[in-house]
């Protein structure tokens, strides 16, 4: 069996590759590397440096003939959607119809797609099941659930079988530190390099999931029978000051952050319902925060010896 890994050599898509390997399965990759890095794709794992926009994705599909398409490839960035609306549009929604021509025309068994939590915007009720309203506070938000709507469209009217992920806020090794989303790549790596931390307010809450238990519910959706929509998150509401102290706790740097006010429009509370995914695709997280952690502060640990050797 053959995976089509779009994102292969960002964050997640690494870990999904390194899980779909561990069972047996063979990857593919394609990845523009504009946030990602070629040396994150695990060796042996075939690499198409290519945008998902390129008329020469085609011949991917043609040459591979992929059995199954994990869908990670993403404009991510929040601000940078909106920035430019329109990038976002053109990689994460147009992107996605590209895609899903390509699996229909080349009777792709099953695509699985990385949405995300942001799709709900500020909560009505916590935590947050996939039958809460809809309503995307950003363009990539947007652009998230518009993709969704074309998948949702391609299952019920051209026979295409899906299933969409969306994730909470997904940590662990290979974040990028310098990206805006990861507060616990961002905390680890100015922890490790003596710089101050800034907490705006520190009493807001988010549901952080392990990288790996996220590639474990790719890998099961994937192969299982089901469709539809999946929250994938640890269901743990932690607050931002709290976690900072149990960093500073774990690498064992007791250093005091830098209180700020609070970003405008950021949510408060976020916290996801998982049963669905639980029940349905016999998943279970396997890392608790605190083990997730210390996987994530062992690996940047490393890296900053290394590079301390270099210079
Ligand atoms: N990290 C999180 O907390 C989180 C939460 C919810 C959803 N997601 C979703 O999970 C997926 C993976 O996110 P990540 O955190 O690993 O980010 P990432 O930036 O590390 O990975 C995205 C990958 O897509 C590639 N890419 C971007 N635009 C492309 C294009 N036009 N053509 C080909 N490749 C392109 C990048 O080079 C990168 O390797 C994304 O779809 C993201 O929206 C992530």
């Amino acid at each position: 069996m053959k995976v089509l890994v779009t994102g292969g050599a960002g964050f997640i898509g690494s870990h999904v590759t390194e899980e779909l390997l561990k069972n047996k399965l063979q990857v593919v990759s394609v990845d523009n590397c504009v946030t990602g890095f070629h040396d994150n794709v695990p060796l042996g794992v075939n690499l198409y440096k290519m945008d998902l926009n390129d008329p020469e994705l085609e011949f991917v599909f043609k040459d591979e003939k992929p059995d199954y398409v994990i869908h990670l490839a993403a404009q991510a960035s929040v601000m940078a959607s909106m920035n430019d609306p329109y990038l976002d549009f053109s990689t994460n929604t147009a992107g996605t119809v590209k895609l899903l021509q390509l699996v229909k025309k080349y009777n792709v068994k099953k695509f699985l797609f990385a949405s995300t939590a942001a799709v709900y915007g500020e909560p009505s009720y916590l935590p947050i099941d996939e039958e809460h309203l809809i309503h995307a506070q950003s363009f990539y938000a947007l652009s998230k659930y518009s993709a969704e709507n074309y998948i949702k469209h391609y299952s019920q009217y051209n026979g295409v079988e899906s299933c969409i992920l969306r994730f909470s806020n997904v940590y662990g090794p290979r974040q990028n530190e310098n990206g805006e989303a990861g507060v616990i790549s961002i905390f680890i790596n100015r922890l490790l390099a003596n710089q101050k931390v800034k907490i705006y307010d520190g009493s807001q809450t988010r549901d952080f999931i392990y990288v790996k238990d996220v590639a474990h519910a790719c890998q099961l959706a994937l192969l299982s029978e089901v469709s539809g929509v999946f929250n994938i998150s640890s269901c743990t509401e932690t607050g931002i000051e709290d976690l900072y102290f149990k960093i500073t706790e774990a690498t064992g740097i007791p250093a005091m952050p830098s209180y700020e006010p609070r970003r405008v429009g950021e949510i408060e509370k976020s916290i996801l319902n998982n049963r669905k995914a639980r029940q349905e695709l016999s998943w279970d997280l396997k890392y608790t925060l605190l083990e997730g952690l210390s996987e994530t502060i062992k690996y940047y640990s490393e890296k900053h010896v290394k590079t301390n050797i270099r210079v």
